[in-house]
């Protein structure tokens, strides 16, 4: 089959009118219908819309301008996070943890890849989940699911299960305290490069990561020092003593998110202020639905995870919905087949944007195809599925002649026990230890910076023998 390139505008649904409202006339999956008082739903919102925003539209900008380096093939995109957010969870270390494991993934993807990364946090924000189940049943007792904390509480009982309006301005609160600090993190000397030492998370330390990463960081200590002996410092470069961290969320409870959308005085066009970026989930992303819709009118980069049920043609329609000027860094296509499915179901994907001439971004989600049940009903990833997912993904990329352009985790800086394998082999039997997934199950710190250290690896060899093959 081969993919013309076709006229944008070929749909009807572009041409109409867009206001952060018209979502509200579309049918929407995965949204909470069952607020027990819709007043409360109205009044919350109308709370939300004179709340300050939380990121400016200039950053929303400056991330898509980076975006574009990575759709044209000169930078790398590190997208990661928890599952879920929870209100539970909150606590400054666990932020300061996920922002320094993000830093030092950053800083082995850069050293191999010789790139630039652009740094994504899946935080300050990630809250609402789609679930498969409506429902829940326990001995006997069915409840709604839980949805996440914005929505409704984990706790199996009724009063936590039924949604509550009010927890969307605490799940605001949480974000906008969270992006504080992760502001200071980014821009108060903490993620300098001279620190590099000290982002090392305490478990890591005394794991085979961890002295590979002391390895890495020594040698990049050593042309510091160079550099200062040459003259350049923190102190006449003052950009050495930071770095450009953004964040992003599934944008999945539209009311919120309308609510977070104002016009930027600088170019009147409407951004999405409640994060830098923001995703479609795999099952919100109908092309006549109302997430598409609300996302095809903010100007933010944005992002749609793409699963193994989609087809080449829905692919470039869903492209001219939501890039229709074909703009390098408005759209990242993330990929999330399964290990075992990759590579029957990314290359005509692939190769029908790259004949479109679309540009986008191709990353990789390698968490979402690769979960499955243990024995003990604990649901987890094995280590091994994933990394396979991710090589798969570079394979096919190459090949198609398209640029592996990141990787979408789930993880978190925290000492937990979700995923099975990694180097230090974490078993079935070990998960009940410290699992703390308010969702799916997550890399912990150690197991996402072998991650980072594979990925490293195979996107330099694949560099080389590019270059050898000339
Ligand atoms: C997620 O990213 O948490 C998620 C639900 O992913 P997907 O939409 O790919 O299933
Ligand atoms: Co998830």
């Amino acid at each position: 089959m081969r993919y013309e390139p076709r006229p944008f505008f070929e749909f009807e649904t572009m041409t109409e009118r867009w206001t952060p409202s018209t979502w509200r006339s579309k049918p929407a999956k995965h949204m909470p219908t069952d607020y027990p008082d819709a007043a409360v739903v109205t009044r919350v919102e109308d709370e939300l819309r004179r709340m300050p925003p939380l990121v400016f539209a200039g950053e929303a900008r400056r991330l898509k301008s980076l975006l574009g380096d990575v759709a044209r093939g000169d930078a790398f995109l590190l997208q990661g996070g928890d599952c879920a957010e929870s209100f539970k969870e909150f606590h400054a270390d666990n932020i300061r943890d996920t922002f320094r494991l993000i830093l030092q993934m950053a800083v082995v993807l850069t050293f191999s890849g010789g790139k630039p990364v652009v740094k994504v946090g899946r935080i300050a924000g990630q809250f609402a989940k789609p679930r498969s189940e409506p429902v829940e049943t326990i001995d006997g007792v069915t409840l709604p699911s839980y949805r996440g904390d914005n929505i409704n509480g984990m706790a199996f009982e009724a009063g936590e299960r039924t949604p509550d309006p009010e927890r969307l301005l605490k799940a605001y609160a949480q974000s906008s305290a969270t992006l504080n600090l992760l502001r200071a993190f980014a821009q108060g000397g903490y993620a300098d490069l001279h620190n590099i030492h000290r982002w090392t998370l305490g478990f890591v330390a005394d794991s085979p990561q961890g002295a590979r990463y002391r390895e890495l960081s020594d040698k990049i200590s050593e042309s510091l020092a160079f550099m200062a002996a040459i003259g350049v410092t923190p102190e006449s470069h003052p950009g050495m003593r930071q770095v450009e961290f953004f964040t992003s969320h599934e944008a999945l409870l539209l009311g919120y998110e309308e609510a977070m959308t104002r016009i930027d005085s600088t170019s009147g066009d409407w951004y999405d202020t409640s994060a830098h970026m923001l995703w479609i989930g795999e099952r919100t992303r109908q092309l006549d639905g109302a997430h598409v819709e609300f996302m095809r009118g903010v100007k933010n980069p944005i992002g749609v995870k793409v699963g193994p049920t989609l087809e080449p043609d829905d692919l470039l329609r869903l492209i001219d919905v939501l890039n229709p000027a074909n703009e390098p860094g408005r759209l990242t296509l993330i990929g999330r087949f399964g290990a075992d499915k990759v590579a029957e179901r990314l290359p005509r994907l692939m190769q029908a944007t790259r004949r479109a001439g679309r540009s986008v971004i191709w990353s990789t989600d390698p968490m979402h195809g690769n979960t499955l049940k243990a024995a003990t009903g604990y649901k987890t990833r094995p280590f091994d599925r994933i990394l396979a997912e991710v090589k798969a993904f570079v394979d096919v990329a190459e090949a198609e002649g398209v640029h592996p352009g990141g990787v979408h985790l789930e993880m978190t800086g925290q000492n937990v026990t979700e995923c099975i394998g990694g180097a230090r082999a974490l078993a079935e039997g070990d998960l009940a230890d410290r699992y703390h997934t308010h969702c799916d199950p997550r890399l912990n710190g150690e197991q996402a910076l072998e991650l980072a250290f594979l990925v490293a690896e195979r996107l330099k060899s694949g560099r080389e023998r590019m270059r050898e093959a000339g």
